[in-house]
Order: C-alpha cells, then structure tokens, then sequence
C-alpha cells in the first residue's frame, strides 16, 4: 500500500480523505504540522505528500523532500503560489486540484457583499444584546450598481452568474477573457474606475502582487466596496487600511490576507494579535475577514479528497498527470505535457 504524508490536516480535512483512501489502496499519516523546510523532514518514508495553501514549499524544503525520495507533492487547493514550481522541476512531480467547487468561493464573495452591505453582522451582535435599532444599519440594492469582477475563469464566471442574477451590471478585467460568454470586458483602470464594488478572482503571481495599490485605490469611486476570496498579496493591506480610515472604501470584505499564514486556520483567541494592520481592519465595523474559508463546503472538501487521490493514482498507475503543473506549463509549447503524459 503506498504511503502519504498529509501535512497541516485539520478534522475537517480528513472526513472524505478517510472515506476514499481505501477505494484508491493508500495509507495516510496525518500530520498537524504545517509543511516546511522544518518539517519537510517528516516525509521520510513516505513516496508522497499532501500540503495545503499556506504550506512553505521553497526551495529548500523541496531538497528535503527530494533526499528523502519523495516523488510527488499534491496540492489539495487549486492556487500554488506557496510553491517554487522551479526549483520543484525535473526532481519531483507537483500536482494541484484545479477545480473542486467554484460555486463555493464565488457563493462566499456574495455572502461577504451582502453580510456588508447589509450589515448583517453588527445586526446579529445588536439583537443578540436586546438592541433592536436600526440606525447605522442602511445598506443600499445591489441592482443597477456596477460589479468590477478582475479575473474572469472558473469563480470569476459563477460570481458573474450570481450578478447577473441579482440584476447588476457587470464589468470585467482578464488579460485572457473568456470566449463567448455574455461578459462585459473593460480595461483594468476603466474597471477601477466605474466600479460601485469590486471582487477579485485572479491568481496571486509577481505580475498581480499589490494589483490593488495606493494608485489604483485613488482612482476608484467614494465608498467602493471591495471584495478579495483570491489571494491577500493581490492588495497592499496598508494602503487599504488607510483608504477605508478616510472612508475613500466604504467596505471591505477579506477571506485572505497577505500575511495570513501564521495565523490562519489557527486558534489565538487566547494570545495578542501582533499583526497591527489585521487588528485595526479585524476593528473596523465595515470590514469582515475570514479565515480564508471560502472554499470550506461538503462539496468542495469532497471533490478536494477525490481529485487528489485520483491524481496519487494517475502517478503511481503511471497515466497522465492531466492536473500536474510546472513552470514551463504557460508557456505556449515549451511544457512536455503538451505531448506527453507529464510535465517531465
Ligand atoms: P482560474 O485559473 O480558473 O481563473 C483565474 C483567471 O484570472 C484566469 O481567467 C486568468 O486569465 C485571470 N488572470 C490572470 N492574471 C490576471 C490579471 N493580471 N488580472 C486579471 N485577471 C487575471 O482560477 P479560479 O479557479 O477561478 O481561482 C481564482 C483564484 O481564487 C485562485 O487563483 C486562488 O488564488 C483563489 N482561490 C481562493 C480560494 C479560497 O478559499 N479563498 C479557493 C480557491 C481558489
């Protein structure tokens, strides 16, 4: 039975894991651990492993794991910005999930938009404490206003969907937009201009990194809320704090953070927040975050076990890596999957 190391596994992780590890013949060994190059020694003994977003996979953690005759790490996410795909190269094979739920992230953007606008969280903490005003509580009809959606792919599309549904006009930023889907596409500076709320639903990479900066949340109309269930590095969390305190953004909705993976997905409740930004946006009363949860359903951790025992098998059984990614994969022509079963 082959053997993997699933690090950073938290209960909620292992239900359908446990469920299909059997149908696919693989021991697991669940690890609390977060992943990396201080526990990458841990995967000895094991031909592959399981790591999460927020999982260090550098360059010198995938040395360890190299030493110790790993063969395969599997993302169980579809983003892999935590992973040197280069230094990965040619030494051990990376795989990802790239669609477990769309619905699920895009469903999460909609219930940060409409917990802000709505207020609905300050109204849960009000009645709960006997008070029943509603002063401070107005929110405004999402019909008719403009919905800026950057990045148009698999959750940028299901969140157009809902727009759509609630009667929004919906403008688009992609450097590749879709093809014939009914999506209004505008440049990136029209966009952050006309924009009434904006979500983003693109990848984190050197190019998108602080994409919401100083500059950009200048340009954007007073009081825009602006909604992030991609990547926290896509904006300047500084910048963003003080746009809100001179209430140039009327609200913010954040399931990811740049400097998240210290904290997310873990209890501090008992300890003092040191992250100064976190804390003052975690005060403010039109900011939500969340821990980024966004792809947190039963469908998607299903769909999540499913897929990444399915591509363990696909390397063992030796058949096509179809979800395996690398570093030459956007290059047009240059990625051997293109002719073969595997990146290399
Ligand atoms: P996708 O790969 O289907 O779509 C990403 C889109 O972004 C593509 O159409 C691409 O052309 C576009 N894009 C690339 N560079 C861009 C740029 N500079 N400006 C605007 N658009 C750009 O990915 P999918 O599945 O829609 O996921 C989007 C992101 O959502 C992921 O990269 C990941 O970071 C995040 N995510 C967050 C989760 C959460 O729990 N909060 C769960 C799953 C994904």
């Amino acid at each position: 039975m082959k053997k993997i190391a699933f690090f950073d596994a938290k209960p909620y992780d292992r239900t359908w894991f446990d469920y299909y590890k059997e149908q696919f013949g693989f021991e697991i060994k669940y690890f609390e651990n977060k992943f990396s190059k201080d526990t990458a020694f841990m995967a000895h003994g094991f031909e592959a492993i399981v790591v999460f977003v927020n999982d260090e996979v550098d360059k010198e953690a995938i040395d360890i794991l190299v030493e110790n005759n790993v063969k395969v790490i599997a993302l169980r996410s579809a983003g892999y910005n935590n992973v040197d795909i280069k230094a990965a190269f040619n030494k051990v094979h990376v795989v990802r999930v790239p669609a477990y739920s769309p619905y699920a992230v895009a469903e999460h953007a909609i219930a940060l938009l409409l917990a802000l606008n709505r207020q609905i969280h300050r109204a849960y903490n009000r009645t709960r404490d006997g008070n029943f005003s509603l002063t401070g509580l107005t929110g405004f009809d999402l019909h008719g206003k403009t919905v800026g959606v950057i990045g148009t792919g698999k959750i940028g599309q299901v969140f157009i969907d809902i727009c759509h549904g609630f009667g929004m006009n919906v403008i688009a930023f992609d450097p590749f937009p879709a093809q014939g889907l009914d999506i209004h596409y505008v440049t990136l500076d029209e966009l952050i201009k006309k924009s009434d709320m904006i979500s983003l639903h693109c990848p984190l990479t050197k190019d998108t990194h602080h994409m919401i900066d100083p500059e950009k949340l200048s340009k954007m109309k007073d009081g825009v809320y602006i909604i992030n269930t991609s990547r926290g590095g896509l904006i300047d969390s500084k910048a963003l704090l003080n746009a809100i305190k001179t209430q140039k953004i009327g609200a913010a909705g954040l399931d990811v953070y740049e400097e998240e993976s210290d904290l997310f997905y873990e209890d501090f409740s008992n300890t003092i927040l040191q992250d100064d930004i976190l804390a003052r946006l975690i005060s403010l009363p039109n900011v939500i975050v969340t821990s980024h949860q966004a792809f947190l359903t039963e469908d998607a951790l299903c769909n999540i076990a499913k897929t990444t025992l399915e591509n363990f098998a696909a390397y063992f059984n030796n058949d096509p890596l179809i979800n395996e990614i690398c570093y030459q994969c956007n290059k047009s022509g240059s990625c051997n999957k293109k002719h073969e079963k595997r990146c290399f």
